[in-house]
C-alpha cells in the first residue's frame, strides 16, 4: 500500500496502571486477544495483542517494587511471556516451552531490582517471530531515585519509540514472510505501531528510549540534520556519560536512551530520523530508510540538562573470571545452529555456578547475516568486538550484542542471583525459532 510520509500522528504508548496495590506489590493484568485495529488508513488490520492494542501497554514501575502480571491467555494459539531484560525466576522467565494454553492464565512475578528499558513479548517455542510479528510486544520501564534525580527531561519530554517494520497485503492484511527461515522484513516502518508518523515538539531537549522491536532488521539512526544523537543508556540501564554520536546502530531487541536537543531548531524546521539500511539486511526495501519526523512547532523553555555523569558503569574485571566459553552461531544445511546443534529443551551448553563470573565468546563465522545474541537472566558487558574496543555507546550494561559477520564478540557478566535454566539464543527472532537457541544452568552443582 501506498502510505503518505510523516502525516500521521505520532503516539504515545499508553501506561498500564495497577489493578490493585500493597505494601510491596503492584497488581497488573493483560488479556492476550485478537483485535482489529487501524494501522494504515482506513483498512483494518487483524491482530493478535495484548489489551487490545499494538504495541502492548507500557508498564512503568518503582525499583525494588515487585510487579504481579496476570497475562490471561484468550488467543487460540499457546503463549509464554518474557520480560526480556528482567532478572526473574526461571518459573517467570517465559521459558519457550512454559506456555499458557488458550483459555489460562498465568500470573508472572518480577522483582524489578534494576532501573532499565525492558520490553515484554512472547516466546513461544519455534512460533516467537510470528507471534510478536502479530503484536505480542510491549514496553517496561523500571525507574529509581538516582535516575529520577538527574536534570535529564522528564513527563511528557520522555518518550517511548517502538521502532518495527511490516508488510501488508493492499487490504490491510499483515503478511508473515519469513524468507524461507532466513528473516521476516516489512516495508512499512511503524513507530508505536504507526507508520512513518510526525511528532510535534517544542524547541527543547527530548529524552527518547527507543527499542528494535522488529523480526529481522538492523537499524542504523541517524537525525537528516546532521546533528549528534546523545546517548544516555543501553539496554540493562544508563551509560556512566553521555555519548554523541552521529549514528547508531540498534540490533534487534536492544534498546537505548537517546537526547536530541531540538533548541537550535526555528519554529517550523522538520527533523527526519532516518536509518541507512545495512547490507546485512536480507530486505533492503528503502521505505525503510525514513523513520518519522520531528516537527518544531513551539516555543518553550526547557529545565532540563544533560549531565556530564550518569551512572557509573564498574567494569566487572576480567581477572574475576573463572571460566571462558565460546558459541558459534552457524548456519548449515538450511539450519542455525549454535555449536553444532539446534534447540531442543534437552540441552545445556554451560553450567556456571552460582555468582561466577565468566568470559563468553561469541561467534558469527559469515555467511550475510547479523546474529544479535541475547543472554537471558543477566546483564553482561562487552570487553571487545574481534580484539578491538566496544562502540562508544555499547559500553554500558547490555543483554544483547550485535555480532556481525566474521565477528568475535566477547562478554563478561556475573552468573546469578537465581539458579536454574536459561535461555540464550540469537534474537533475529526467525533464528531463534529455527533453532539458534541453547541453555545455561546456572548453580547446578550446588552453591
Ligand atoms: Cu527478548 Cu529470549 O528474548
Ligand atoms: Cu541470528
Amino acid at each position: 500500500p501506498q502510505i503518505d510520509r510523516f502525516k500521521l500522528p505520532f503516539k504515545r504508548l499508553p501506561e498500564l496502571k495497577p489493578l490493585r496495590s500493597d505494601a510491596t506489590t503492584d497488581y497488573y493484568e493483560i488479556a492476550m486477544q485478537k483485535a482489529k485495529v487501524e494501522i494504515l488508513p482506513e483498512l483494518h488490520t487483524d491482530i493478535w495483542s495484548y489489551n487490545g492494542i499494538i504495541p502492548g501497554p507500557t508498564i512503568r514501575q518503582q525499583r525494588d517494587r515487585l510487579s504481579v502480571v496476570r497475562f490471561i491467555n484468550n488467543l487460540d494459539i499457546d503463549t509464554s511471556i518474557h520480560l526480556h531484560g528482567m532478572a526473574s525466576l526461571p518459573q517467570y522467565d517465559g521459558y519457550a516451552s512454559d506456555l499458557i494454553p488458550p483459555g489460562y492464565y498465568k500470573d508472572y512475578h518480577y522483582p524489578n531490582n534494576r532501573a532499565s528499558t525492558l520490553w515484554y513479548h512472547d516466546h513461544a517455542v519455534h512460533h516467537t517471530s510470528r507471534n510478536v510479528y502479530m503484536g505480542l510486544a510491549g514496553m517496561y520501564i523500571v525507574e529509581d531515585d538516582v535516575e529520577r534525580d538527574l536534570p535529564l527531561p522528564k513527563g511528557e519530554y520522555e518518550v517511548s519509540l517502538i521502532l518495527q517494520d511490516k508488510k501488508f497485503t493492499k487490504d490491510g492484511t499483515l503478511i508473515f514472510d519469513d524468507h524461507r527461515e532466513k528473516g521476516i522484513y516489512g516495508d512499512v516502518s511503524l513507530v508505536n505501531g504507526v507508520p512513518w508518523p510526525r511528532m510535534e515538539v517544542a524547541n527543547r531537549k527530548y529524552r527518547f528510549r527507543v527499542l528494535n522491536g522488529g523480526g529481522s532488521r538492523t537499524y542504523q539512526l541517524s537525525l537528516s540534520t546532521g546533528d549528534d544523537l546523545i546517548v544516555i543508556g543501553s539496554d540493562a540501564g544508563l551509560l556512566s556519560a553521555p555519548v554523541r554520536t552521529k549514528t547508531l546502530r540498534i540490533g534487534m531487541a536492544e534498546r537505548y536512551g537517546f537526547i536530541i536537543d531540538f533548541s537550535k531548531y526555528p519554529v517550523g524546521t522538520k527533523v527526519i530520523l532516518k536509518n541507512n539500511i545495512l547490507l546485512s539486511n536480507l530486505d533492503t526495501d528503502d521505505r525503510t530508510t525514513e523513520i518519522m519526523c520531528f516537527e518544531v512547532t513551539r516555543q518553550e523553555t526547557d529545565d532540563s540538562s544533560i549531565p556530564d555523569k550518569l551512572r557509573l558503569v564498574q567494569p566487572i574485571p576480567i581477572s574475576s573470571a573463572v571460566k571462558t566459553r565460546t558459541f558459534r552461531f552457524d548456519r548449515g544445511g538450511g539450519q542455525w545452529y549454535i555449536n553444532g546443534k539446534t534447540w531442543e529443551p534437552k540441552r545445556v551448553d554451560a553450567d556456571p555456578g552460582l555468582n561466577d563470573v565468566e568470559i563468553w565468546n561469541f561467534v558469527n563465522p559469515g555467511g550475510g547475516w547479523i546474529h544479535p545474541v541475547h543472554v537471558h537472566l543477566v546483564d553482561l558487558q562487552m570487553l571487545d568486538r574481534n580484539g578491538m574496543p566496544p562502540l562508544s555507546y555499547e559500553r554500558g550494561w547490555k543483554d544483547v550484542f550485535v555480532v556481525g559477520e566474521n565477528q568475535t564478540v566477547r562478554v563478561i557478566a556475573q552468573y546469578g542471583p537465581h539458579k536454574g535454566k536459561y535461555m540464550m539464543h540469537c534474537h533475529n527472532i526467525v533464528h531463534e525459532d529455527h533453532d539458534m537457541m541453547t541453555q545455561f544452568e546456572v548453580g547446578k552443582g550446588g552453591d
